[in-house]
């Protein structure tokens, strides 16, 4: 009889810090879509709304951040038949492995971790980006800014997400490489701690291409919600259009074949993204012989952004009223992420030495 293959776990999540920008989709959100169509994994994908609570909590703001990506998710072909789809606090036993895994992690790890230190600049106002923010953080006796504990332990939070669930592949843009090296970093550890292979070590998957990290079309390095510089799903087609024509760019090229500034690499980034190849090699070419027209180039690319988005955008809209659906989704979700989780976490707890005595 043939042996039946053993599915490789994959599994990524989205904070719940509002709606979702075309960073989020060609970082992970399109590739958790392409991974649904391979019979060889089995997939969860879930919103991370323990995370967001290290950063502004707001109740009313929270709840609805999780109900637009899971509409989200659903909008951009996650589909539920196929994959498991879930909201990280419906999985109780994540929070008790992260209590447990903590007792590994060093906080001096923690707090060299380059998101956490970019964070606590944020949280505290301070705008140098001098690295030594370590004393300024013990130092600081503001009773409102602060940076909490929760937001020191982010990593060990998104190590157990994956470790809890065995997850061997985990797709994530380019600056959450960071946070799966410490996750790999941990797993060894507890393993070798514990003479045990209970955690697989997970790696970033890009179906064989470099994981991406999309710019932001202020000229600046990366999209992100925070940086106000995004285009999100769900803006309508003026909105878009719009925000693609103000994109900062420069003179234009004076010299045949010369580099492209940073603004002008950024939008021909989001061109490779969102556009044919024959369309990036008809304004690269225009770039190098100088007759390009930054004009034209934005048209182009809203155009080809416009036509990734509005489908999206119909479906956002159809899914986002019906309730019943959502709620039955997340049920199922949460029931199957959970029977994985509790395996998982009750051979910690052996392993750990926590066992019961009645
Ligand atoms: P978050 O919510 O910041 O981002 C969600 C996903 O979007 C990707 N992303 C980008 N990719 C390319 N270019 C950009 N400009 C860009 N902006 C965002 C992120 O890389 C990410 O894949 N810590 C995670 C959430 C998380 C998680 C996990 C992920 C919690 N637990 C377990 C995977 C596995 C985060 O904050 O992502």
């Amino acid at each position: 009889m043939e042996e039946k293959k053993e599915k490789e776990i994959v599994l990524s999540g989205i904070r719940a810090t509002g709606n979702l920008h075309i960073g989020n989709y060609f970082g992970a959100l399109s590739k958790f879509v392409r991974m649904q169509q391979d019979d060889k994994y089995e997939n969860l994908f879930f919103v991370a709304d323990l995370h967001a609570l290290t950063t502004a909590p707001d109740p009313a703001a929270l709840h609805a951040n999780v109900r637009s990506i899971v509409t989200e998710y659903l909008a951009a072909g996650i589909d539920p038949e196929k994959s498991t789809i879930f909201v990280q606090s419906d999985v109780p036993e994540v929070s008790e492995l992260y209590l447990l895994l903590n007792m590994h992690v060093g906080i001096g790890e923690l707090m060299r971790t380059a998101s956490f230190k970019d964070k606590a600049r944020k949280a505290l106002g301070i705008h140098s980006d001098s690295d030594n923010i370590e004393s300024e953080i013990i130092g600081n006796e503001s009773t409102s800014k602060r940076v909490n504990a929760g937001l020191l332990t982010y990593p060990t939070l998104m190590a157990v997400d994956i470790l809890i669930q065995k997850a061997q592949k985990v797709p994530v843009g380019k600056d959450q490489e960071q946070h799966l090296e410490l996750t790999r970093r941990f797993a060894r550890r507890f393993n070798n701690f514990y003479g045990v292979e209970l955690f697989p070590e997970p790696y970033n998957f890009d179906f064989g291409g470099k994981p991406v990290k999309v710019p932001g079309l202020d000229g600046s390095g990366k999209m992100g919600k925070s940086e106000g510089n995004c285009i999100y799903l769900i803006d309508d087609e003026k909105t878009l259009r719009k925000k693609v024509m103000r994109a900062v760019t420069d003179q234009g090229p004076t010299e045949p074949n010369s580099e492209p500034t940073q603004p002008i690499a950024n939008l021909f980034s989001l061109m490779e993204l969102a556009s044919t190849p024959d369309t990036v090699e008809h304004f690269r070419k225009a770039y190098a012989d100088c007759s390009i027209r930054y004009g034209d180039l934005k048209k182009q690319l809203a155009e080809d952004l416009v036509a990734l988005t509005a489908p999206i955008r119909e479906r956002i809209q159809a899914i986002s009223g019906d309730d019943a659906y959502i709620g039955r989704v997340l049920r199922e979700g949460a029931e199957k992420a959970r029977e994985r989780a509790a395996r998982t976490l009750s051979e910690a707890r052996e392993v750990m030495g926590i066992r019961k005595f009645y």
